[in-house]
């Protein structure tokens, strides 16, 4: 990488800003111009589940702009914040690759000022799922995203069903804060076998690695009872977790059927449902899910503000 001149620097033709008075200034010279611009929040260790909300962004705006930030406040002090994988260089070279206009690359003092104390959170919905295991979760990642959101100030901003309950907690924070950005939720890219593609796929030994298949597994049995006409959803819980006990060394952390936009349990999917499950394979958190009958399925890119 080039060294940075105020600031602002170059890695293979991608421009990268690492402070917030930067990046407001590249962001209004975009929409100066009359362009609208896209983007996509990360914290880096890029695959092709990012790299689809990239070429989604390409497709719906005129300039784009990525962050990578690896955000401390939505690591639990057990969990793997130092470990967290930054091949910032090959992150570079697919950026750059996708033509990505800017990378947003602030370091942890650029956006937690010391003796920050204000937290944006979605009350009640921060709770539930992952918010129920990883407590404070949530509300790290609302708050990363309105600062995101604040200095990137984007028309359109794009995140992945993978995430299903981040997702829906995007989508009320910017309806609850009348944001001015529109939310785009994109499908759930995935290995050949079924297993959805993470960042923290790496720390699966292959032995793990081929475990991990059963959450997509139980997923997928659960949509094959709900299309035979299944609609309880402690029976389609049963059913998926009858898969998961098939590999009894993946310990289950949750496994629930709610509402896909308040996160709330339901027992009848006909109205359409989430269903989202989460457990640790060794040492690994995963996650997955699945949407019943067009409760907000994400197949697209399609918009949900
Ligand atoms: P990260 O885990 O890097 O994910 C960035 C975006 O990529 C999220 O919107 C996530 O849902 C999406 N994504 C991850 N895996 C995906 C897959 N297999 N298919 C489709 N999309 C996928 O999520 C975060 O970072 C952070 O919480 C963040 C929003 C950046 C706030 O810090």
């Amino acid at each position: 990488m080039t060294p940075c001149l105020r600031g602002r620097c170059y890695s293979r033709g991608v421009k990268i800003i690492r402070t917030i008075e930067q990046m407001r200034a590249a962001a209004r010279e975009v929409r100066r111009a009359g362009k609208r611009l896209g983007f996509v929040p990360t914290m880096g260790a890029l695959h092709a589940g990012h790299m689809a909300l990239v070429r989604a962004a390409r497709s719906q705006a005129d300039a784009v702009c990525v962050s990578i930030f690896v955000n401390p406040t939505q690591f639990g002090p057990k969990e793997d914040l130092s470990k967290y994988p930054r091949p910032f260089e090959k992150d570079c070279e697919l950026l750059a690759a996708e033509k990505v206009d800017f990378l947003f690359y602030p370091d942890v003092a650029e956006m937690y000022p010391a003796g920050a104390i204000t937290w944006v959170e979605v009350a009640g919905m921060s709770e539930r799922l992952d918010g129920k295991s990883r407590p404070g979760h949530f509300r790290g990642v609302t708050t990363i995203v309105s600062k995101l959101f604040h200095a990137v100030e984007p028309d359109v901003a794009f995140f992945g069903q993978k995430d299903a309950a981040q997702a829906a907690i995007i989508r009320r924070m910017a309806r609850d804060l009348d944001l001015d950005t529109r939310i785009v939720i994109c499908p759930t890219v995935r290995e050949p076998d079924g297993l959805a593609l993470s960042s923290r796929n790496i720390f699966l030994s292959p032995q793990e690695r081929k475990r991990a298949v059963v959450l997509s597994r139980a997923l997928n049995r659960i949509q094959f009872h709900a299309d035979k006409g299944e609609r309880r959803a402690a029976e389609l819980l049963r059913i998926g977790a009858g898969v998961m006990a098939e590999e009894p060394e993946i310990k289950l952390d949750y496994f629930e059927i709610v509402n896909n936009d308040t996160l709330e349990p339901v027992e009848d999917v006909s109205a359409g449902a989430l269903v989202a499950v989460a457990a640790f394979v060794g040492t690994t958190r995963l996650i997955d899910n699945l949407v019943l009958f067009g409760g907000r399925q994400a197949s697209g890119p399609e918009t949900k503000a």
